[in-house]
């Protein structure tokens, strides 16, 4: 049993709760309303029992076999719903929108926080007492998290677990970052198009989500460290039993929180959101951690801004070894101790708050403070790290007023201090049309930047930041350059990637402002990114800027363009930001 699941103390925080059940106002009256609630449910066989005041257990469940990495989530809602009964509650699953990374156009992103107000709307709608979060891949993370902190019930959140290793003619090939790498080494001539499509099988050859450390393994290990997932959250592989165990356990868990009040206010707190950047930097993590706690926080009213993540991760090093920044895949970071053995690294070395409180009603620490490392080729100690550092550099400048982000662990060390002649492209199409042209005026020094790819210009803010390089600049040898944009980068790829620039081009930010030519400066250490123009000459662009027109006229898209908040604010619409609470609602009918 993983440390920490057996446990059921009620946190200080938390009080057994006095008050009638939530779900009491819809199944606790004997009246007509009563009657009818009741009624239609027990269509489905649910004996009389089973309304009797006993805790109702939403299982909020992303399951869609267009979500391949969530597509086992199923028969995973079975086990919650053991733990569920076990516990003396009753489950109820809900289905909400999936966001599939691979499948959603134009990018998943651009739906994460439709996905959040379904899962708001849906908790607070409905009959339930407390909430189990489905989550797996990426946006579905972030997006039932945000919709569950809105909604301020009991929650706690069970990852689908990532995909067992995946394997290639000798070599470990990881979900994402061997696609980067292959389609680069087809394109420099250094693979064949068949070889390419043999490897496809054999990268996703079970269930689960991306099993590099991406954002799907990034945003389970954010769970853990945040408190609201159960200690092994994020490492267990999905094909792995203890994957199940670990579901029925959170099954039991919910009812008691229920029982002990212990909302998801009472869990997450300034502390908590600290301690998870802390361990995103000595993970590795994804750069898109960033954005997700920031809209998260933002809809929990805690004030957390890209300089606490500068000012947390900077003396972070990156401690596991694993794709895209390292070797190794998550299952080996499960079997080497996983999420618990890093916190325990940061907690001895005094870069943790141990206060912070987890849903299982123990703080972090406690959870983790005699988790073992069994492979160090896997974790690191904290005096000898993989990487010295491990965190998210914020930059700022006139080419960023509001700031952007890069990862050191994940770019060439060279490259951190550059100075380089822009190549501009003013859109993603523009990109694909010109990378490979062989007449493209740049060269190894050149620094590419791509413009528009924000949140209101692509729009959804795509992982598009991480540019292929030019074909004549790869059959040199070269494999990375200077890239700066406003978008996103894919959890799993690499290289020296300035991403998320605020204020984004489509939002009149400098960026918009910048030609082919324009010399920028880069300074990873000084976290500078300038972009070396008069301020005169930048004045005369501004004027002449024709402004952005979305092309989205209509419907959920136009929506977003009109009311999302930019990168460093977390890109949620700014009308779901800031506490609200789950009332019940008004009587139907
Ligand atoms: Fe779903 Fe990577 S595509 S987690």
């Amino acid at each position: 049993m993983a440390k920490g699941t057996k446990k059921t103390a009620a946190p200080k925080s938390a009080k057994p709760r006095k008050k009638p059940l939530r779900s009491h106002a819809w199944f606790g009256h004997p009246d007509r309303d009563g009657y009818m609630h009741r009624s239609w449910m027990k269509n489905q066989g649910y004996p009389s029992h089973l309304f009797d005041g006993r805790p109702v257990i939403g299982i909020c469940n992303t399951w869609s076999e267009l979500t391949p990495c969530n597509g086992h989530f199923r028969a995973l809602a079975e086990h919650i719903k053991r733990g569920v009964y076990e516990a003396g509650g009753f489950p109820l699953e809900f289905p909400v929108f999936s966001t599939g990374e691979t499948n959603l156009r134009p990018t998943a992103m651009l739906f994460r926080n439709l996905a959040s107000m379904d899962v708001e709307e849906a908790i607070r709608a409905n009959p339930m007492d407390g909430v189990v979060l489905m989550v797996g891949c990426d946006k579905t993370t972030p997006a039932l998290l945000m919709g569950a902190a809105s909604c301020d019930l009991p929650s706690i959140a069970l990852s689908g677990g990532p995909m067992l290793n995946g394997h290639y003619r000798g070599e470990l090939i990881g979900s994402g970052t061997h696609v980067w790498k292959f389609s680069e080494m087809v394109r420099a001539g250094e693979m064949t198009q068949q070889d390419f499509l043999n490897a496809e099988a054999a990268n996703a050859r079970s269930a689960g989500h991306c099993m590099t450390m991406g954002t799907a393994s990034t945003m389970a290990s954010m769970v853990e460290s945040l408190g609201m997932g159960l200690p092994t959250n994020a490492a267990i592989p999905a094909a792995d039993s203890r994957r199940s165990a670990l579901a029925f356990m959170v099954g039991r868990r919910i009812v008691e929180m229920v029982k002990q009040d212990l909302k998801m206010s009472k869990v997450l707190t300034k502390a908590n959101f600290e301690n998870a950047i802390r361990v995103n930097g000595a993970i590795g993590g994804s750069t898109n951690a960033v954005i997700h706690l920031l809209a998260i926080a933002g809809r929990m009213g805690i004030d957390i801004t890209l300089d606490d993540w500068d000012r947390l991760g900077r003396d972070i090093p990156c401690l596991v070894n694993l794709m895209p920044s390292g070797e190794y895949l998550m299952e080996d970071f499960y079997y080497a101790g996983g999420v618990p053995a890093v916190v325990r690294e940061l907690g001895e070395a005094g870069l943790l708050d141990k206060k912070a409180m987890t849903v299982n009603g123990e703080t972090l620490w406690d959870n983790c403070k005699d988790a073992e490392v069994w492979n160090r080729k896997v974790i690191f100690p904290m005096k000898k790290p993989f990487k010295p550092n491990g965190g998210v550099a914020v930059l700022r400048g006139n080419l960023a007023p509001n700031g952007a982000i890069l990862k050191p662990s994940a770019a060439t060390p060279k490259l951190m201090k550059h100075r380089g002649r822009a190549i501009v492209f003013e859109s993603v199409e523009d990109l694909r049309a010109r990378t490979d042209d062989p007449h493209l005026d740049c060269d190894e020094n050149s620094i590419m930047v791509l413009k528009y790819c924000g949140p209101k210009g692509y729009p959804g803010m795509a992982e598009v930041g991480n540019m292929p390089l030019p074909k004549k600049i790869l059959e040199k040898g070269i494999k990375d350059m200077v890239r700066i944009s406003d978008a996103r980068m894919s959890g799993t790829a690499y290289g020296t990637v300035v991403l998320h620039v605020a204020p984004e081009a489509a939002a009149g930010g400098p960026l918009a402002l910048v030609k082919t030519g324009d010399w920028i400066e880069l300074d990873v250490k000084k976290r500078k990114l300038h972009l070396d123009v008069p301020e005169a000459e930048l004045e005369k662009r501004r004027k002449a800027w024709k402004g952005f027109t979305s092309p989205h006229a209509s419907g959920y898209a136009r929506l977003y363009v009109d009311h999302v908040t930019q990168a460093d604010k977390g890109a949620d619409l700014d009308f779901l930001v800031g506490k609200r609470g789950a009332a019940v609602p008004r009587e139907s009918h």
